[in-house]
């Protein structure tokens, strides 16, 4: 058994969270999660608050383990999301995408254990100092929105700089990536490209193919001259894309031809003129698994890529 402070703070068997994925991560997926000994987590994305409330109510019928809920901070309507999530008592928040500092007070308040995502060591001290319960350290090998620097160098940057348990994020998909993210000092890890690789996750199949075919070079990331850098995997939107913002249109342009993208690839199944949104991670799966066996599977190869590495150690 793999425990870590993560497992306590959270209250879960196994030191894995689910990353709170728009449209990817609904109550079927996280209560999936949740009873397979992780940590699952609802995704807000940028959907209405009573269909937030309705999705958290779900999961709380699905599972009587302990769940999260996320909200990507560059949204429209985080305090309004924020709330439902009081009012219907979710024990974890994850915030993506942006400062969490502004939403923290009501959250402390209501005794929300709060976590939210860093692509940065300055924006890891802030929080910290802010008083969150720990902190996501994202690489820019992750799947959606990202920052730049690349896990391998972020995670232990982060340990070092504030003392509450980090969890490692970006290109994680197995076991041997749980052992090395230990290895680096983080308590556990958040997954959202693997997880979408699961018979739970509603994801459409073309979408999941998509991930399971691709290889190591496989995702590219757009929008870096606006400041809203994202990882898909590569295709016909994602290309046009590329050329648009060579040819120097504008953020709004950028913004709009974007728009609702994510939705008709995840939930239409158009991976051609949809946003594919993966990490390099992607490269790294190849089945599709229900969500039990494949918690499972990671934690047996990270206690054997443990002893593995324990075995290197000269007597
Ligand atoms: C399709 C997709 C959608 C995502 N949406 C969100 C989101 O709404 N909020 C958020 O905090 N992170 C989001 N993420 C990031 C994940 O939560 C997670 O941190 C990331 O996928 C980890 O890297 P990996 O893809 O290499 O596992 C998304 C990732 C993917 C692949």
């Amino acid at each position: 058994m793999i425990r870590t402070s993560l497992c306590d703070l959270l209250g879960i068997e196994h030191p894995i969270l689910q990353g709170g994925m728009a449209w990817a991560a609904t109550a079927e997926l996280a209560a999936a999660v949740s009873n397979a000994g992780g940590l699952g987590i609802v995704g807000a994305g940028n959907q209405p608050p009573e269909v937030v409330r309705q999705e958290v109510r779900r999961t709380r019928e699905l599972t009587d383990r302990p769940f999260g809920a996320n909200v990507p901070v560059f949204t429209a309507g985080v305090e309004e999301r924020l709330q439902v999530f009081i009012d219907e008592g979710v024990q974890v928040i994850t915030f993506g995408g942006g400062t969490a500092g502004p939403y923290l007070g009501p959250l402390r308040r209501a005794g929300i254990c709060i976590i939210p995502v860093v692509a940065s060591v300055a924006l890891a001290r802030r929080l910290a100092r802010e008083g969150v319960d720990a902190l996501i350290a994202e690489g820019m090998e992750s799947g959606g929105h990202v920052g730049d620097v690349a896990t391998l160098p972020l995670v232990p940057q982060v340990v070092d700089a504030v003392d509450i348990p980090v969890i490692a994020a970006g290109g994680i998909a197995d076991g041997r990536g749980l052992a090395a993210a230990l290895a680096l000092g983080a308590a556990g890890i958040q997954m959202g490209t693997r997880f979408i690789c699961t018979t739970e996750c509603p994801a459409h199949d073309h979408y999941k193919q998509k991930i399971v075919r691709a290889h190591d070079r496989a995702t590219i990331v757009t929008g870096d001259s606006f400041n809203h850098p994202v990882r898909c995997i590569r295709g016909p939107f994602v290309r046009r894309l590329e050329g648009l913002e060579r040819e120097g249109i504008s953020e709004t342009e950028f913004l709009d031809y974007g728009a609702g993208r994510l939705q008709a690839a995840i939930l239409d199944g158009d991976v051609k003129e949809g946003s594919v949104m993966a990490g390099q991670s992607a490269g790294l799966v190849d089945d599709l698994v229900p969500v039990q066996e494949l918690i499972d599977r990671i934690v047996a190869e990270a206690e054997t890529s443990i002893r593995r590495s324990a075995s290197l150690l000269a007597s």
